[in-house]
């Protein structure tokens, strides 16, 4: 079976219906802090087998043994951790004892119980400002806030203890930025407050919930002026999940992959694509660039392709039409149900 933390979250609930769908049985733990009960309910309306549960803080040892105590866990991909860069700044000893302790805790208790087969939730922002474009697996690791530094220093964390037992194989995934909804529009990103990301919040301007947005810059060196990001499809990456475990599961090596489509979009075209994919109109002004923001990054998705024949699909026409589609059914996320 495979251990999913962080289950019942954006990436995790969508990676648990592909792993549904691929016959891969899934035991997800989660516990709540940043997602809702309703997510299970919802992957089951989808048919997803969600009888293998736990409400579980990915930090409490005793309750991961329990864990691994009742189901044969032969992989786990460990999505749980707190993501939110400006809050990581504020909060640094909190982002470093939940993702970087939930990290070891973990590790520990895989070990414990003889798994040894790991698919790691990274980021794009373990490279910090990029110097070259199109960024390679090899670039610099120069990450810019505590919640990146959590994320490298877990990934380094997981390569020692490969270096330590070469039993172990372990995928490091550094995600650019994810975006969309599942088609059924029944799951998708709902993040709590004011969303710090470009899609949620595009999203909540179109369906009403906010005035407008807030374009934070449009002086970059970029075709627009806005800034340029690889945005993925939450579909394409939780795909890439389950090819990153069939590769580990078969017997492949420990990798380290960006998953990006490698295309630029800038926060103009995006708002765009998005009125076009929801009819509606998206107000913004523009305002100060947002301290830390580069102009552009976008990923070199060619090892990914190479070493698991994992593509991204999806394009922007369709990550707006699903996250609209998500959007306009459930205008207060998962909290209106
Ligand atoms: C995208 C673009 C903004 C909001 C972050 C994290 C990263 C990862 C993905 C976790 C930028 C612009 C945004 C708004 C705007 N998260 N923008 N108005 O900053 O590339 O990456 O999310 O792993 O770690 O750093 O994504 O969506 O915040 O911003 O103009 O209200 O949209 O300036 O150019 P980012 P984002």
């Amino acid at each position: 079976m495979i251990l999913l933390t962080g289950a019942t979250g954006y990436i995790g609930s969508h990676t648990w219906l592909a792993l549904d769908a691929a016959a891969m049985p899934v035991v997800g733990i989660d516990d709540f802090s940043n997602s809702s009960p309703e997510v299970l309910r919802r992957l089951a309306a989808l048919g997803a087998d969600v009888s293998r549960f736990a409400q579980v803080d990915v930090t409490d040892r005793a309750a991961l043994a329990e864990v691994f105590e009742r189901w044969p866990i032969e992989a786990v991909v460990h999505f749980a951790a707190k993501k939110a860069v400006g809050e990581s700044v504020a909060r640094p000893l909190l982002y470093y004892a939940n993702n970087v302790g939930g990290t070891i805790a973990l590790a520990e208790t895989m070990r414990a119980h003889g798994c040894r087969r790991i698919v790691f939730s990274s980021t794009a922002t373990v490279y910090g400002q990029p110097r070259s474009l199109p960024v390679r697996e090899d670039a610099a690791l120069e990450p810019s806030s505590p919640y990146a530094s959590t994320k490298l220093m877990s990934e380094n964390i997981l390569r020692d203890v490969e270096r330590s037992d070469p039993a172990w194989r372990i995928a490091l995934l550094r995600y650019f930025n994810p975006v969309g909804a599942h088609p059924s529009g029944t799951i998708g990103e709902d993040p709590r407050g004011t969303p710090n990301n470009l899609m949620p919040f595009v999203a909540q301007v179109a369906v009403g919930k906010r005035a407008r947005l807030q374009v934070f810059g449009s002086d970059y060196e970029t075709a627009d002026g806005s800034g340029v990001r690889d945005y993925l499809h939450v579909q394409d990456l939780a795909e890439g999940h389950v090819a990153a475990l069939k590769h580990l599961l078969g017997g492949g090596d420990s990798l380290t992959l960006n998953l990006g489509t490698g295309q630029g979009v800038s926060v103009l075209e995006l708002v765009r694509a998005f009125e076009r994919a929801s009819g509606r109109p998206v107000p913004y002004e523009i305002a100060p660039r947002r301290p830390g923001d580069v102009a552009a990054y976008y990923a070199d998705p060619a090892l990914a392709e190479r070493l698991l024949g994992w593509k991204a699909r999806l394009g922007l026409d369709a990550m707006c039409a699903d996250s609209w589609r998500w959007q306009a059914a459930n205008p207060d996320g998962y909290a209106g149900s």
